[in-house]
């Protein structure tokens, strides 16, 4: 290949892999396997080593983030970026009507509008010269705004070319300027948060400013981090292509660009339609994954909007209706102590009940002893409660003027109120600590979390069931789970035959659950699903990450000192290398699923897939999985239609089993070797 075919073929590969990236994570609507995308971004990857100097910042492969910036340039917009004039009810929406009324050639003219949710997000301005992306701005005071050009890159949603669909018949526009909210989805603001209480950190305040923070990094590789979404919903300047007049067929034209538009956003013929639309937002805004303040309303013709002008920075052709507010006061009443599953001792606010959009709140989370502290929140106090989509309500603060002296300052944690060992404070961390290892609670908290959602997935195994096998000591660590008997479990009150039945099938189903979720159930510190990955990724099994050292470790991408110290840690204690041993003998899987083989042509197992179940009298898994790879089969982590052998040693367990059923055939390490040196 040529210097010229390279360079073809390196555009040819990044129009093609964001395109799939679009379909991706825009559409949610993949095209070809997460196999088939490696093995496209691979070779774009092995292009561009080759030819450094045809690496773009535009490259899907630059997307990890660029250097780190001195500080932000300033960009001077195109044109100002305006603001919205509010409404909070139906009688100020007509208000507004009435008022543009005023304005138009007649004031009862018939008009059509688009309601669309108003993302409590940050507004970005993005710029497209022939169709590419050459830069993103904050909204800054309307006028001159920030670059954050090398942050958006690192959004997978955000079009890095038009039309990102190469069939797509639009002409790559020749200049384009599009605005757009850049917001944080509710779900994934839980978990980091979820993360950074795990890890002692102190915990973000909301998504709306945990994005605008995420955006306004000035290392980008921080920004890629973060799961940041972006919907956009306006065309700011345009040249040389024909737009359309109407704003319902504007966001049309976006989404056929490939812009993501919210799919929220809905067409009405008129102002009651409208209103009604307002009426269902508020009923829904809780359902939906990011936060809406409120729906903007357009009249939907744009040069008749545009027409009206504005008062101030507002445009008199759209308004928003905000929602009413989803905070309410009520009393404090006690701050409880949670037990977490690290051992972290967190506060919980116990409140008086009460309705807020449409849901009774008891409880709130308080974040941890600083923050009330900062807040002077007091036992006794009227408090502002918020509740935000279906995220935990929070307390934003105490109603100072209403105190009559009755309230009490909360106190910190001197002991662990279930296991009764003194607390322990860690300097540099924000959080108290347990650490009493055999504290009941932080087992029954860490059981929850192996069987839960984000790690093992097990159906039927509630927070009732792990309370009760806790206190029963038949669970006395999270090893012990898979060797419950349904004579104990059928002993436990409440679990009737078929419950025991559920709950004995998904800890069965459960061990075809990949090791990165095996490695996430351990509930190492700092290592969630995503941490998982990366490190199996990099090592190849739970046995390699046990057995390596810290420089190992921190060569990872992604992994920093405080994440392998954690891990080397977690390995080194002798308690968590028996847990591990009796997953092991559970059959759980401890090694990543490879879906190539990358032997050579001539190999002797090419195109042959293995599993390795039990123990084998001279190699260990790891070796048995090396000798494998190394005459060109791979080896994934469960029985399957496509396996051809099972390698099975001592003490195979299910996969053996399920190898049978399926008539895979099945080998031990002599009959490895004979495969491999006979053919
Ligand atoms: S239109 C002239 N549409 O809300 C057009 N704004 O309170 C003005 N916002 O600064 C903006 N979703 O950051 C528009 N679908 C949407 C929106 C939206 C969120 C934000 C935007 C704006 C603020 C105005």
């Amino acid at each position: 290949m040529d210097d010229f075919e390279a360079n073809e073929r390196i555009l040819e590969l990044r129009d093609t892999i964001n395109f799939h990236l679009y379909r991706y994570h825009v559409l949610d609507a993949p095209v070809i396997s997460d196999a088939e995308y490696d093995e496209l971004y691979r070779e774009l990857l092995a292009l561009e080593e080759r030819y450094p100097d045809l690496v773009t910042a535009a490259s899907p492969t630059q997307r990890a983030g660029a250097e780190p910036l001195p500080g932000f340039e300033k960009v001077t917009h195109p044109a100002p970026i305006l603001s919205l004039a509010n409404a909070f009810d139906v009688a100020g929406l007509r208000a507004w009507r009435t008022r543009i009324g005023r304005l138009l050639p007649d004031p009862d003219m018939h008009l059509d509008y688009v309601a669309e949710p108003k993302l409590d997000g940050l507004t970005v301005v993005l710029t497209y010269r022939d169709g590419v992306f050459v830069q993103g701005a904050t909204r800054g005071n309307g006028e001159v705004g920030e670059d954050v050009t090398q942050n958006l890159r690192t959004l997978f949603s955000l079009p890095k070319r038009l039309p990102v669909d190469p069939n797509c018949d639009l002409p790559a526009p020749p200049y384009l300027v599009v605005r757009g909210e850049i917001f944080f989805p509710l779900d994934k603001f839980e978990a980091l948060n979820h993360a950074r209480a795990d890890a002692g950190l102190p915990l973000y305040m909301n998504p709306r400013n945990t994005a605008a923070g995420s955006l306004r990094q000035l290392d980008s590789t921080q920004t890629a981090q973060r799961p940041l979404r972006l919907y956009c919903y306006d065309v700011i300047i345009w040249d040389g292509i024909e737009i359309p007049v109407t704003q319902w067929e504007r966001l049309q034209m976006l989404r056929d660009y490939g812009f993501p538009v919210s799919p929220d956003s809905v067409y009405c013929t008129n102002l009651d339609a409208v209103a009604a639309e307002y009426e269902k937002w508020i009923e829904k805004r809780n359902q939906i994954n990011y936060e809406v303040d409120g729906v903007v309303v357009k009249i939907n013709d744009r040069p008749l909007a545009d027409g009206l002008g504005f008062v101030g920075k507002d445009p008199r052709g759209a308004v928003a209706m905000k929602f009413p507010a989803q905070e309410k006061t009520t009393k404090l009443l006690d701050v409880q102590v949670n037990v977490g599953r690290t051992g972290i001792l967190a506060p919980a606010a116990v409140l008086e009940p009460v309705e807020i959009g449409g849901v009774i709140v008891r409880n709130a989370t308080l974040h941890n002893y600083d923050e009330i502290e900062r807040k002077d929140i007091r036992i006794g106090d009227t408090v502002i409660v918020k509740r935000a989509g279906d995220v935990i309500p929070y307390i934003v603060g105490p109603v100072v003027d209403l105190r009559d002296g009755s309230e009490l300052v909360v106190q910190r944690p001197s002991h662990c109120p279930v296991c009764g060992e003194p607390a322990s404070y860690i300097s540099g961390e924000v959080a108290v600590y347990c650490e009493n290892p055999a504290c009941p609670e932080q087992l029954v908290r860490r059981v929850e979390y192996f069987v839960g959602r984000s790690a093992m997935d097990i159906d039927g195994f509630g927070s009732k069931t792990a309370a009760l096998l806790v206190a029963e000591g038949l669970i006395k660590d999270i090893g012990d789970i898979y060797s419950l008997r349904r004579d104990d479990l059928l002993a436990l009150e409440g679990h009737q035959e078929k419950k025991v039945d559920n709950l004995l099938a998904g800890l069965e189903a459960s061990k075809l659950q990949p090791a990165d979720r095996v490695l996430t159930a351990l509930g190492i510190r700092f290592v969630g699903n995503v941490m998982s990955e990366t490190l199996l990724n990099a090592v190849g099994g739970i046995d390699q990450l046990a057995a390596a050292g810290q420089e190992t470790l921190e060569q990872i991408e992604g992994i920093g000192p405080q994440t392998a110290v954690s891990v080397i840690e977690w390995f080194a204690r002798p308690r968590n290398r028996e847990i591990i041993e009796k997953l092991r003998v559970a059959d759980l899987n401890f090694d990543i699923e490879f879906t190539e083989s990358e032997g050579g042509t001539a190999a002797a197992l090419n195109g042959l897939t293995f599993v390795i179940t039990g123990t084998l009298p001279s190699l260990s898994r790891q070796e048995a999985k090396a000798l494998i790879e190394a005459n060109g089969g791979k080896v994934t982590g469960s029985v399957s239609k496509h396996t051809d052998y099972l390698l099975a040693g001592e003490k195979a367990g299910s996969k053996l089993g399920k190898a049978q059923s399926l008539g895979v055939e099945v080998l031990d390490e002599a009959g490895l070797h004979k495969l491999i040196y006979n053919g």
